[in-house]
């Protein structure tokens, strides 16, 4: 493997990332629809915690701790999916989609207060969310329609797992610093972040460099509303086409991150749907994948000494601290074991 090939190489202390938190509170994509395999249950991510995904007798999505309360076994080392309860591998207790064991093996008696952790799920568009956190889950912010109120088509999905905090490649909503240099991008008009509570919305105008005469007043408008640490969901309109593309990253730990992108494409103006998708999808998961390359090997600088262009990053640094006080606040009142 070479040297630069290795994702895990930095350690959160060399990244300075150890005020990061895994436990992040909000709502996280768990799995692609696609991963969910009939019977068994789909290990993830979520917030730091291993967990089990499948889907319940009605289809609905559950996410489960994925350590067993028995014994701690993992459901998803070999568990299987029994009338929509997951079957833990090694004695073969049921758990329901709320975490409470519903069956031992022939003949044991089941002890009380039996569960494991369950947390809310919902599927959106192809993808898999659960809440992690304290008290209600928040309302789910999405965009389903496009701004002319079309429906989307099904898109074009990528899933990495890297090595940086999830913070690190939403703060490129606000960087509009390197939008030139590493997307070949004109800034031509940016507006204040936005904060309302864990939502924060952005709107930017770009243009490519390089364009044909006939496209050099072309503006490309961007919409992000990023909602916590969680997903950003962007609407990219252009004179041809309008898309969407969502960013989800769902931490593994605090310094590796589950990536998920999708893009979509409402009915474009001028060309066929198809081609749009596939091209801007390409040019998206590259675009990200330059972002994260460079990202994963950087040190978090906490006073950075920033220039006239760089955007609001300390507002966005400032926004997101919340899901770190919220994550290290629970860490704090969790039992010291040993
Ligand atoms: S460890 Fe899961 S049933 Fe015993
Ligand atoms: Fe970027």
């Amino acid at each position: 493997m070479k040297h630069n090939d290795d994702p895990y190489r930095l350690s959160a202390k060399d990244k300075n990332l150890e005020g990061f938190e895994a436990a992040l509170p909000g709502w996280f994509a768990v799995a692609f629809t696609s991963d969910l395999v009939r019977g068994k249950p789909f290990e993830s991510a979520l917030s730091g915690q291993t967990v089990a995904v499948f889907r319940d007798d009605a289809g609905n999505p559950v996410v489960l701790d994925a350590h067993c309360s028995h014994m701690g076994v993992k459901f998803t080392s070999g568990g299987r999916i029994v009338n929509g309860n997951v079957e833990c591998p090694f004695h073969g207790f049921q758990f329901d989609k709320d975490g409470k064991c519903v069956k031992g093996y022939e003949g044991c008696k089941l002890p009380k207060n039996n569960k494991v952790k369950s947390y809310p799920a919902v599927e959106r568009d192809g993808v898999i969310f659960a809440f992690f956190g304290e008290g209600e889950p928040w309302e789910f912010i999405e965009k389903r329609k496009s701004p002319r109120g079309k429906t989307w088509n099904r898109g074009v999905s990528q899933y990495r797992r890297v090595s940086l905090h999830g913070q690190q490649l939403h703060e490129n909503t606000p960087d509009s610093g390197h939008f030139a240099r590493v997307h070949g991008l004109e800034v031509l008009e940016n507006s204040e972040l936005t904060i309302n509570k864990h939502v924060l919305t952005q709107y930017y105008a770009v243009r490519p460099f390089g364009l044909p005469k006939f496209l050099e007043d072309m503006r490309v408008k961007v919409n992000v509303t990023l909602v916590g640490l969680g997903y950003a969901d962007t609407i990219v309109e252009t004179p041809f086409f309008t898309s969407r593309t969502r960013i989800m990253t769902t931490q593994v730990t605090s310094t590796v991150t589950d990536i998920r992108l999708w893009v979509q494409v409402e009915k474009p103006r001028v060309f066929p749907r198809w081609m749009v998708t596939s091209l801007l999808g390409r040019q998206f998961f590259n675009e990200t994948r330059q972002d994260v390359n460079i990202l994963s090997e950087a040190r978090f600088v906490e006073k950075p000494r920033l220039a006239d262009g760089d955007g609001e990053i300390l507002k966005f640094r400032k926004w997101a601290q919340q899901f770190h006080d919220v994550a290290a606040e629970k860490r704090r009142s969790l039992p010291v074991v040993g």
